[in-house]
């Protein structure tokens, strides 16, 4: 079956204080927006909806990477719910199939209650809305149902005393066939105290036709939607927690979980162990055995089985950290493949780089990859040794077993098993130091006297 999703997201988001749509704020490494899209992995939606009411180019450049399919539609006046996924009605306009209504600043909905949801439409019902027992449940429209039938749903400010005592709430999120969808908001009008268009009225209207409505439940922890930056900080809080445990269960170690900062798309391997203090960026996966040592800050990179990277190790984008690898401490790499074995373990700046198999890179190595215009490569063939305190001016080519001299300038391209000496000669002065301390302490001694004769 085709499903759509509309994700609602042209609240102004007041609260956040904030001239980036609220929408876009970011837990774990990606804005609310993407993770409420999230809340539909693994289902294969055909049309994803995002309906905006401010920023839609903004909403749209930060989509394009992850959701290339995803649509922006604006919502220029925000009269209520059910307007807003009027909104989507044109872009769906081809589309057959279910709808699913999720908020843009909801972003803990799981897959799993999405399912329960689109099980509960195979069962029969034309209309599902995601219920949830509230602790408080305060200004939440509250579902009324009866015999398992939801017969409708009452905002709070429209709620009578008897409809306010109960505890069954409307999460927003709403599953239907997106034809019948259509035709239900069409029919809904603004007579209520807030003088909006209801999207919790298609439910009262769907009975009113003979169609047939139920509630799924999840827990309420599912539903936490972000106002405000407080609200913002507990929700990211809330996602390290789970990612931590969620590790920490499929195999990982964290010596101290409370530390160790996880991006949504963080990948562990089984027998990792992460140090204190560790930040895992965006995009990175971490293979079985590998060791990412205290203080390391990672992003969008592969770390491969057995690989030791840190203390005080810094990843970039496009880095590769081969099998059984070393990265040590003040090590900085970017776009660099450090193949199997191969060691860099002081200080060291490596970018725009191939590393060959258990090369070692001296304490103080930088590759010089930057003209200030252009980015150039640089090539250190398997087994190289290069000294310490090496330039490596890109692009440029040390050969498989090669070796470049301490304190190296290298500009010219090293044949494989060549050592490249690019230096100063050093000289030899004999008997030197004690003629110039004597000199230098008779310059001294002059000075003090001629003081002396002046004070
Ligand atoms: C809504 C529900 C309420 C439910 C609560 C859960 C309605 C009438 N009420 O109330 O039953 O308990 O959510 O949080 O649906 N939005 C737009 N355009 C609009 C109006 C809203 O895009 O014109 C978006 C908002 O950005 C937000 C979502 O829809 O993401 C919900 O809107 P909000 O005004 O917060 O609804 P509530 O009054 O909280
Ligand atoms: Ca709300």
């Amino acid at each position: 079956m085709n499903l759509a999703l509309i994700v609602l997201a042209a609240g102004q988001g007041t609260r956040m204080k904030s001239s980036l749509p609220k929408v876009l704020h970011k837990v774990a490494g990606a804005p609310l927006v993407s993770h409420a899209i999230r809340s539909a992995d693994g289902l294969e939606t055909a049309k994803q909806i995002v309906v905006v009411g401010h920023g839609s180019e903004q909403v749209e450049t930060a989509l394009a990477a992850g959701f290339p399919d995803a649509q922006v539609v604006l919502q220029t006046e925000r009269l209520g719910t059910a307007h807003a996924v009027d909104q989507a009605k044109d872009a769906l306009s081809e589309f057959t199939g279910d709808a699913i209504v999720l908020y843009g600043d909801t972003p803990f909905i799981k897959p799993d209650t999405l399912r329960k949801m689109l099980d509960a439409r195979k069962s029969g019902a034309d209309v599902v809305i995601l219920g949830f027992d509230a602790a408080a449940p305060g200004k939440y429209g509250r579902l009324i149902v009866k015999n398992d039938r939801l017969l409708r749903i009452v905002e709070a400010k429209d709620a009578s005393k008897a409809e306010l005592a109960v505890t069954l709430c409307n999460s927003g999120v709403v599953c239907a066939d997106s034809a019948t969808l259509f035709d239900l908001i069409a029919q809904v009008g603004n007579e209520n105290a807030s003088g909006e268009y209801y999207l919790t009225d298609i439910v009262e209207i769907a009975n009113s036709v003979g169609k047939s409505c139920v509630a799924v439940t999840c827990d309420e922890s599912e539903t936490l939607g972000i106002n405000s930056r407080p609200e913002l900080a507990k929700a990211e809080a809330i996602f390290q927690a789970e990612k931590r445990e969620t590790a920490m269960i499929e195999g990982a170690t964290l010596q101290a979980p409370d530390t160790v900062y996880f991006s949504f798309d963080t990948r562990l391997g089984k027998d990792v162990i992460v140090e204190p203090n560790v930040v895992f960026a965006a995009g990175v996966s971490v293979e079985d055995n590998a060791n990412i040592r205290a203080f390391s800050h990672l992003e969008d990179c592969t770390i491969r089985a057995g690989a030791t990277v840190g203390p005080y190790a810094r990843i970039r984008p496009g880095s590769d950290i081969g099998e059984g690898a070393r990265i040590g401490n003040f090590v900085e790499t970017k776009k660099a493949i450090i193949s199997k074995g191969a060691k860099v373990n002081h200080l060291s700046y490596v970018g725009d780089a191939f590393v060959g198999e258990a090369a070692n890179i001296g304490a103080g190595t930088v590759t010089c990859n930057y003209d200030g215009v252009l980015k150039h490569q640089t090539n250190i063939g398997a087994g190289a040794f290069i000294g310490t305190n090496s330039s490596l001016v890109a692009p440029v080519n040390v050969g498989d077993g090669a070796m470049t001299a301490a304190g190296s300038v290298i500009t010219v391209d090293v044949p494989d098993d060549a050592l490249a000496v690019a230096r100063a000669p050093q000289k030899i002065h004999e008997g030197f130091v004690p003629r110039l301390i004597k000199k230098l302490k008779a310059t001294k001694a002059k000075r003090d006297a001629e003081k002396r004769s002046e004070g």
